[in-house]
């Protein structure tokens, strides 16, 4: 299934800041266009930001939606296929929640929760289960001045408005601090055997001893 095939959509919302819209999917050439804004640098530098957005919106099953103020690039939220070297992409219709970042001096004024809202009005989504695996080591814990338990609290019930919700696995790299977390949201169109399938894998280590 090419998931970004849908029909593009936009949203303006007004912000004291000014108008930002929501678009996406977006395509390469479309954020090849835009300028980015230099706060996006939670991940990497915004220049490589950029072009890590650029070849996640090309690549199969990836997905970039963006807040754009005028031709300012102000926060983004990425789908891909889950890495190749973990147990997530052994199943055939698991879609990883890449990132979600917005630039600070927009923070706070519900970008992040109007990406997410816009994003799974995406009808393909639902034939989707999309995880987000998150590590406090990403998360921007001197920039929110929060620590890690009620950063965690505020992601958990961010990515909770649209349908995620928490659960235990074996997984390493989850489990190496507390505070990590794996998000899940079942598409409403899935059939049962991927929800099966998707159960066998969140415990796999028992199967090792
Ligand atoms: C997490 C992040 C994307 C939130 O973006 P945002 O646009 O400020 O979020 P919103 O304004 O939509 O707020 C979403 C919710 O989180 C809460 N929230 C956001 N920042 C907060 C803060 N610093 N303190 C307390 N609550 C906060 C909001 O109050 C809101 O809750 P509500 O809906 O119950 O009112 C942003 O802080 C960020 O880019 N952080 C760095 C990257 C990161 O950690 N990404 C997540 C891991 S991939």
């Amino acid at each position: 299934m090419i998931l970004n095939e849908r029909k593009k959509n936009k949203k303006e919302i007004n912000t004291p800041q000014g108008q930002v819209i929501i678009e996406g999917p977006v395509e390469r050439d479309y954020i090849a266009a835009l300028l980015i804004d230099p706060n996006l640098s939670n991940f990497r530098n915004p220049a490589r930001q950029k072009e890590a957005l650029m070849i996640v919106a090309e690549s199969p099953e990836g997905m970039i939606y963006i807040a754009r103020h005028g031709k300012t690039i102000i926060g983004y939220l990425s789908f891909h296929s889950p890495s190749p070297y973990t147990r997530w992409s052994r199943h055939p219709r698991i879609l990883e929640l890449g990132a979600i970042e917005v630039s600070a001096p927009w923070r706070r004024l519900g970008i992040a929760s109007a990406l997410l809202k816009e994003a799974f009005q995406n009808e393909n989504l639902e034939e989707y289960i999309v995880i987000v695996c998150e590590f406090q080591q990403h998360w921007d814990l001197r920039g929110t001045r929060m620590n890690a338990w009620n950063y965690q609290r505020m992601l958990t019930r961010l990515y909770g408005s649209v349908g995620f919700k928490k659960r235990r696995t074996d997984d390493p790299e989850i489990l190496e601090h507390p505070a990590n977390m794996l998000l899940v949201r079942f598409g409403s169109k899935l059939n049962n055997v991927y929800i099966k399938a998707f159960e066998e894998l969140t415990y796999q280590q028992s199967l090792v001893d």
